[in-house]
């Protein structure tokens, strides 16, 4: 069986710099509590009406494309994962197999939607196609256009300052070197707390989840089950909400987890890995696991500083700046770990 290596990756990122300063213009915030809390300095937002989240992957798969040396329609296969898709549906996948103009042959897309986890759920996934024989050249990718869905106000607060927008891709080729390319992927998942970091509005649960005060479900006696209403809109439902403390809390739990059982798998030891390219969640996330692997600063790479959390298109960005800076090289061990909404969690060993 092939294994699968990352022949090609990308990234592109937004012009618009929008600094914590820059928030606390709109809600009440600062740069102190934004940093202290988060280490976030800065995040991009797209142009809107002009950039979107499929828009902002093409660049990205452009970019990785070229760089695999394929032109754009040898792309046999494309998984899209994103949490601020361009429409409810279809899917980003094929807005971005349009904008990219391969529509002329047969290309099949996947939508993913694991939110924090999707791109290691979609590397996952590809990695499976490409062992099989299926395909030959699979772009990955991870967008998110957050900017358009946050809450500006002091109610999203908690929420909006940690998000920004921008996107990342990797082409997918099989390997044919004995014990290089991607090593193991584990991907795993717990609904028990779904809504702790969630956004249940516009949706078609009719409120049937539970206990709706708590978690912002509108009245069923109301809404009907409806999918959308403009009271849903007036009474503010219609935003992502999350309880920080709680998902923090799990996010140092599974991200060392599932890194060591990524490694048990392959007879590994966390003294093994060269760099670490953990989602980008929050500085003060990828410290904690840095510290319990016994790694030094070099051995793993953040821009949550200047990114914001960039959901899906985290770790893709993350490995992309990493390869360019010279940071990566070949036969490193290259981990890549991620945590979040629903609650799902990945990782994967890659031997570049
Ligand atoms: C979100 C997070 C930064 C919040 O930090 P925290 O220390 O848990 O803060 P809390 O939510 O307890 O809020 C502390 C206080 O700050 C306030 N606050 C919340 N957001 C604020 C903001 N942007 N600016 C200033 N104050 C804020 C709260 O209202 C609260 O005030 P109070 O004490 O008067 O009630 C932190 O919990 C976190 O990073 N969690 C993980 C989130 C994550 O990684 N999500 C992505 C997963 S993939």
């Amino acid at each position: 069986m092939n294994r699968t290596r990352i022949a090609g990756i990308g990234h592109y990122v937004p012009e618009k710099r929008v600094t914590n300063d820059d928030l606390s213009k709109l809600m009440t915030t600062n740069d102190e509590w934004i940093t202290e809390r988060t280490g976030i300095k800065e995040r991009r937002y797209g142009k809107k009406h002009e950039e979107t989240t499929a828009t902002m992957g093409a660049k990205a798969t452009r970019l990785a494309a070229e760089r695999a040396g394929i032109e754009l329609e040898e792309i046999d296969f494309i998984v899209f994962a994103t949490l601020s898709p361009d429409f409810y549906f279809p899917g980003s996948g094929v807005l971005m197999q349009r904008e990219l103009g391969i529509t002329h042959k047969e290309v099949a897309c996947l939508d993913v939607r694991n939110q924090c986890s999707g791109f290691v759920y979609g590397l996952s996934v590809a990695d499976q196609f490409i062992k099989t024989g299926m395909y030959k050249n699979i772009a990955v990718v991870g967008s998110e256009m957050h900017s358009m869905g946050l809450d500006y106000s002091d109610n999203g607060r908690h929420v909006t300052v940690i998000f920004g927008d921008g996107a990342g891709a990797v082409i997918l080729q099989p390997d044919t070197r004995p014990d290089a390319g991607i090593l193991t992927t584990k991907i795993h998942s717990d609904g028990t707390h779904a809504e702790q970091l969630a956004m249940i509005n516009p949706g078609c649960h009719g409120g049937y989840h539970g206990d709706k005060e708590k978690y912002n479900y509108p009245d069923p006696s109301t809404y009907g089950g409806i999918f959308f209403t403009p009271e849903m809109h007036d009474e503010n439902m219609l935003y992502p909400d999350m309880n920080g403390q709680f998902v923090f809390k799990m996010a140092v739990q599974k991200f060392p987890e599932v890194i060591m059982e990524a490694l048990a798998d392959v007879g590994l030891d966390k003294s093994d890995i060269d760099m670490l390219i953990p989602h980008q969640a929050n500085l003060r996330i990828s410290q904690f696991v840095q510290k319990k692997l016994g790694l030094s600063d070099d051995q793993v790479y953040n821009n949550i500083q200047r990114y914001g959390n960039t959901t899906a298109a985290s770790i893709p960005i993350a490995l992309s700046e990493a390869w360019q800076e010279g940071k990566i090289k070949d036969n490193d061990l290259v981990c890549l770990a991620a945590f979040g909404s629903g609650f799902t969690w990945g990782s994967a060993l890659i031997r570049w």
